[in-house]
């Protein structure tokens, strides 16, 4: 999730790439660089930690310029965030900017090490500037085709924006499930990972398909499909204002971020699943064999969505590790005398990593001699790096305060993470972590689904916005889901709603029901889908209005309901990641309905660091 900006042509070009960078600043911000190569083929680099403020204060210092170049700013995946991790990225000849992860970037780093290369950075894409320099001899191929050659020993995520020392009139790009458009002005071309960059200067764009490498100079644009040959690529119109185009053509960056789940889920899963040998690999997580059978118990601690992703991380580990999970309020465990021994495990979970209270009950369960681990989206934040392991979100900046990608990406890591214990406690054998495993890897087709029409969510929206209270009710992996939608609910329409396990209605909130009263029932098809069946069927008798999310032609569900919103069949261990989708969208539609700040909703804020 960082963005990349390069250029092609006749001016000088300084302006323009800072610009290009100030339009991706939304993109990752935490540090930024810029890589111009003058007439001469001199490449001079700039870049700086932290805010792209700070890239054009130093770049002010020691001015350079010239007709080539590339930006880029950064949101850290690999390596912590700082000037040396920045982008671009030199090696010998070649600079490089990069977005995407390269799953085998060890392994090349260690190759690349024995032939003699020395590394200044922490990154995974500085072997890319590696790989690349080594294959070029400037006298029998093109920067493009050692490019190419690179790209073949590479695993992962990529684009690519090249420049080098000894080709001062061209720049290569590369994409493979990363974006990067292309375009051409008047004698000149630009590249970009996002339309915004260069929206100032050209309207028309080519999308590079993954697989896609393209040549850009002065004179005009060739484009390579996965096979090397020349392809044409049609070239789209964007009307977009910039501002929209920031949001990518949604009306809101929830909405963007909403329908970016499938991607961040596949980079949070990205290098980390083996299928075929039903395994998972957290190096960064530290725990060995030995160490897992001896756990008394693991304790969660988390706030608001967060606390929701801790609880269904209890129904996963419960069931496939078979140990003992505890799940707090950040806010409660810190002041509740917690008992803890040196065999606990304690997590916090965290999308900034900054929230104070997250990060005084984890900092409370160290000093009470627990083991730390820290499932965080912001690379280096404090929880991450006072934590005695890590596991890294790769959601991307999440900008809308209500969470949305940052929460299925650390589903997505807690259901790793489940599966990783169930491995090494020896309470889950290898065909059934590929069964899960494999559950996982559909879940981003299953979602892209799910997002394909808004259609039934724009027409629940219309009927259901003016009633003043909702309830949420789900059992089992579904509950935390049924708290999610209420607090998503809450937190942008402003309706009051309450998430409650649908076992709980009948000892209280069952007095609520009537007409006026919209009961949102998850019942997707699972162990305890008869019970919750049972429970839809109270609310009917009571005349509640429902409006049911459960499997794809349940008639059942169809007989009780108002309204009812199909899920894909999925497994059971996997489905909280879909329905939370449709909990999303609900809240989503009707708060746009309502007309509210969707993204910045009155009275919170995106990371809460005081008490
Ligand atoms: O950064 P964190 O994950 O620690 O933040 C925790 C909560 O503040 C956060 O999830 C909040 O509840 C969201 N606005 C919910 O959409």
């Amino acid at each position: 999730m960082c963005g990349i900006v390069g250029y092609v042509g006749t001016e000088c070009c300084a302006h323009l790439l800072l610009s290009g960078l100030r339009r991706l600043e939304y993109r990752g911000y935490d540090s930024a660089g810029i890589a111009i190569a003058n007439d001469d083929g001199q490449v001079q680099v700039c870049r700086a930690e932290g805010k792209l403020t700070n890239l054009e204060q130093a770049y002010r210092q020691e001015p350079f310029d010239g007709a080539i170049g590339v930006g880029h700013t950064r949101w850290a995946t690999h390596g912590r965030p700082s000037e040396s991790n920045a982008h671009p990225h030199r090696a010998g000849r070649v600079v490089v900017a990069h977005n995407g992860i390269i799953e085998n970037y060890l392994e090349l780093k260690e190759k690349l090490t024995a032939q003699g290369r020395e590394f200044t950075s922490e990154t995974d894409t500085e072997v890319v500037a590696h790989l690349i320099d080594e294959a070029w001899n400037p006298s029998t191929r093109s920067l493009h085709e050692a490019t190419c050659e690179a790209l073949e020993e590479i695993e992962g995520s990529y684009a690519l924006a090249v420049i080098s020392t000894e080709n001062p009139e061209e720049l290569v790009v590369a994409r493979n499930a990363s974006p990067m458009v292309i375009a051409r002005g008047r004698d000149c071309a630009f590249a970009a990972s996002d339309v915004p960059a260069v929206l100032d200067h050209t309207r028309r764009f080519i999308f590079l398909h993954d697989g896609d490498t393209a040549v850009l100079r002065t004179g005009g644009i060739e484009v390579f499909d996965s096979n090397g040959e020349p392809v044409e690529r049609e070239v789209k119109r964007i009307a977009w204002d910039p501002i929209s185009a920031e949001k990518q053509g949604y009306k809101h960056f929830m909405l963007k971020e909403i329908h970016e789940q499938p991607a961040r889920i596949t980079d949070t899963l990205r290098g980390r699943v083996s299928v075929d040998r039903g395994e998972v690999h957290l190096p960064e997580l530290g725990l060995d064999e030995q160490t897992v059978q001896k756990l008394d118990k693991i304790v969660f601690v988390a706030c608001g969505t967060s606390f929701f992703a801790a609880q269904i991380a209890k129904y996963m580990i419960e069931e496939v590790a078979r140990i003992p999970v505890e799940t707090d309020l950040a806010s409660e465990f810190r002041y509740r005398n917690p008992l803890i021994s040196d065999d606990t495990l304690a997590i916090a979970i965290s999308q900034s990593g900054e929230t104070a209270d997250t990060l005084a009950a984890i900092r409370e369960a160290g000093e009470r001699g627990a083991r730390t681990l820290g499932i965080v989206n912001v690379i280096e934040s404090t929880i991450a790096r006072e934590a005695d392991g890590v596991i890294y979100t790769h959601a991307g900046p999440e900008i809308g305060v209500a969470s949305t990608k940052a929460f299925t990406t650390q589903l997505t890591a807690v259901a790793m993470l489940a599966i990783k214990l169930g491995r090494l406690k020896g309470t889950l054998d290898v065909a059934q972590a590929r069964e899960l495993i494999e559950a996982l890897r559909h879940v981003p087709a299953e979602m892209e689904n799910l997002l394909q029409d808004s259609s039934l969510y724009e027409k629940l929206a219309r009927g259901y916005s003016q009633a003043k209270s909702f309830l949420y009710l789900g059992r089992g992996n579904q509950y935390p889901i049924a708290m999610e939608g209420a607090l998503k609910l809450k937190e942008i329409s402003y309706i009051h709603a309450e998430g409650y396990a649908a076992g709980e209605m009948k000892h209280g909130p069952i007095a609520l029901i009537d007409r006026n009263m919209p009961v949102v029932v998850l019942s997707p098809r699972n162990s305890v889908y008869e019970k919750t069946a049972s429970n839809l069927e109270e609310v009917k008798a009571r005349g509640g209005r429902i409006i049911a999310i459960g499997t794809e032609g349940d008639e059942r569900l169809d007989a009780f309901s108002d309204v009812v919103i199909p899920l894909p069949k999925v497994h059971e261990f996997v489905q909280p990641l879909i329905s939370v989708v449709v909990v999303q969208l609900i809240a989503y539609h009707i708060a746009d309905f309502k007309g509210t700040d969707i993204d910045q909703p009155r009275n919170l804020a995106k990371s809460v660091t005081v008490e």
